[in-house]
């Protein structure tokens, strides 16, 4: 399938942009250096904070914390790992409807409650059986990267 190359230079910290490969939304976001840190201690409550599961395999050089290769940058598939709906932003800090009061910032899945973080990693307990797929990527630039 052929790759996407997306122009991330006016992408500014807290945002999200979306493109399609193959099909695929692909989302990039780029986060803050506080979503950055909130992501470590919120690693205790993921399903699969090491990113080792299969179903959705991880690439390697994004089997860390951020599930990136560039920390400040989170490139993954806009698909719910469970039954495919389309999971929404919830990017702010604090309460919020159907989230914990302690709610860090990352995505909810409004199908069947699955919660993910800001690395798309999927909480535990809940229907969604896999984090967030992280596309096979690479940096061209500094403000570009290749998807496929
Ligand atoms: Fe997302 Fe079921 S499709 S939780």
């Amino acid at each position: 399938g052929a790759s996407v190359e997306v122009d991330i230079s006016a992408l500014k910290p807290g945002e999200k942009l979306t493109v399609e490969w193959r099909g695929k939304p692909v989302w990039v976001v780029r986060r803050t250096p506080e979503q950055l840190e909130a992501l470590k201690a919120l690693s205790a409550e993921m399903a699969d904070p090491d990113s080792v599961r299969t179903a959705y395999p991880t690439p390697e050089y994004a089997r860390n914390t951020p599930r990136s290769i560039k920390p400040e940058y989170l490139v993954v598939i806009g698909i719910c790992t469970h039954l495919g709906c389309s999971p929404s932003d919830k990017f702010q800090a604090g309460p919020q409807p159907s989230l914990p009061d302690d709610w860090k910032g990352g995505f909810l899945c409004p199908c069947h409650g699955s919660t993910f973080d800001l690395a798309g990693r999927v909480f535990k307990n809940k229907p969604a059986p896999d984090n967030l797929e992280v596309p096979p990527h690479m940096y061209l630039s500094d403000t570009s990267i290749l998807i496929g």
